[in-house]
């Protein structure tokens, strides 16, 4: 059970059915443009949405607001590198800045970085650079149903072909996300970490780690990785930060803040460099764009994120949210990780061809039948779409993702996913489809509009 109980409520809405109906057409069926207070149980992201704790309000009431060299700077230091061995941290408002500054410094236009998955921001900053983002997920990770421990691994032999052949000049930077979310939030074993970094210095690359969930990765790790069962979770994370050159780290997911991120480096000029640009564009180094509370939150949530009693209780509430939509008959893509549950909608409602997009039409039903908010991972976010919102090509899946957010949802705001799950699967052949009324060039899933059909 969670190791914490509630001190500070905040009461959630619950608008009638014909209010939901109504906020949905209002908004042309994109849930990103509902008011939150139009939404009941928000599954969007894990991103930010976490709460925080007794501890953590308190350390921000003794936050130093100091321009330069804040007493809450060197804690949020001395924290980050206990965690990460990393000889210099720079402090940043959100994962993407940090990958903003590390690949706009690291980078030249025509290199190539490799991941497991580039997370869509860290693919976008690699392409701003100029350069090509590839990813070489392991095969184990296409089959949705199959309980493989580790779908989130990289393929060690595709890499190494890369590493070694024609384009090897060309390789800047190997980039393991942990834990995979592009990859249905799969975790990367420590046996496939060390493989990748061997490889790394095989080949004389730069071998580093998007972070942002690193103690849920080590949580699972300590559960599933033989060799490595029963270890403490900390220190199969400090062992992971170790074994890279450095690491971009939204702390929005395991920093349990609101707001927060840092860039780790083991190289000094490459960090002098990136300190520069991080100056003129987030902030002085000792603050990077956060407040001193903010950085003193993020200290403490980087201590009790790896606390196993913590991470055994996300595990159950995921587990639990697996067990609510397997029991109405909704498969998840197996085994279930920690931050998320990822519904496979594409088989739920077999009706729908992947350019009425299944995905989207599950998210919009869960809206409708139950006032939950969730993401679609599916030929809306990863197919490729021709200028007027056509499905050109469609995803490989269609996927729904319901992402936890830590500390907040109880196991009874879970089962009304569940029952909610229930009633939509019963009449799931009378969910409809959507298509596009209007389709932005970039980002599209944030800004489109929809009809049903
Ligand atoms: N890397 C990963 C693996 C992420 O999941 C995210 C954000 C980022 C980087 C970017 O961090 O938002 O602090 O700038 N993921 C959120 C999500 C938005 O909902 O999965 P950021």
């Amino acid at each position: 059970m969670e190791p914490y109980r509630i001190k500070v409520i905040e009461p959630i809405p619950f608008p009638s059915r014909e209010e939901r109906e109504r906020a949905l057409t209002r908004v042309h069926y994109n849930l990103f443009d509902l008011h939150a207070d139009e939404v009941t149980i928000d599954l969007l992201t894990d991103s930010g949405t976490g709460a925080l704790s007794a501890a953590q309000l308190a350390a921000s009431m003794t936050g130093d607001e100091s321009y330069a060299g804040a007493r809450s700077f060197h804690r949020f230091h001395a924290a980050v590198q206990d965690l990460t061995s990393y000889p210099h941290i720079l402090p940043v408002h959100q994962g993407r800045a940090a990958e903003r500054v590390l690949f706009s410094t690291l980078l030249e236009p025509g290199q190539i970085t490799i991941s497991n998955t580039h997370f869509d921001t860290t693919r976008a900053n690699v392409e701003l650079a100029g350069c090509e983002a590839r990813d070489l997920i392991c095969r184990e990770a296409a089959d949705l149903d199959q309980a493989h421990p580790f779908k989130g691994n990289i393929d060690l032999a595709a890499l190494e072909r890369t590493l070694a052949g024609p384009e090897a000049a060309k390789v800047a930077a190997v980039i393991m996300t942990i834990t995979n979310n592009g990859a249905a939030g799969q975790p990367v074993s420590m046996a496939n970490l060390t493989a990748a970094r061997q490889l790394c210095d095989q080949y004389d690359v730069p071998f580093l780690l998007d972070a942002a969930r690193f103690a849920e990765n080590a949580w699972l790790v300590s559960q599933r990785e033989p060799g490595q069962v029963g270890r403490e979770p900390r220190d199969v994370a400090k062992e992971a930060f170790r074994l890279a050159d450095g690491c971009v780290a939204s702390m929005k997911k395991d920093g349990i803040v609101h707001m927060g991120g840092f860039l780790g480096l083991r190289d000094p000029d490459l960090a002098a460099r990136c300190e520069m640009l991080l100056i003129a564009t987030e902030g002085f180094s000792t603050y990077g764009g956060l407040a001193g509370r903010d950085l003193d939150m993020l200290a403490l949530g980087l201590t009790e994120v790896t606390e196993p009693s913590y991470l055994g209780a996300r595990a159950e509430a995921a587990a639990h949210l697996a067990d609510v939509a397997r029991a109405a008959d909704v498969a998840v893509v197996e085994p279930p990780g920690l931050h998320a549950v990822y519904l496979n909608a594409g088989r739920l409602l077999p009706h729908l061809p992947a350019e009425h997009l299944p995905g989207h039409a599950l998210a919009c039903a869960l809206y409708l039948e139950g006032g939950i908010r969730s993401a679609e991972l599916g030929s809306l976010y990863l197919g490729e779409l021709d200028e007027q919102g056509n499905v050109v090509k469609p995803a490989p899946y269609e996927l729904v993702r319901l992402a936890l957010p830590r500390r907040v949802y109880t196991m009874s705001h879970l089962d009304h996913v569940g029952r909610t799950l229930e009633r939509i699967a019963r009449q799931a052949d009378r969910v409809p489809g959507y298509r596009i009324t209007d389709c932005p060039p970039l980002l599209r899933h944030f800004k489109a509009r929809f009809e049903p059909v």
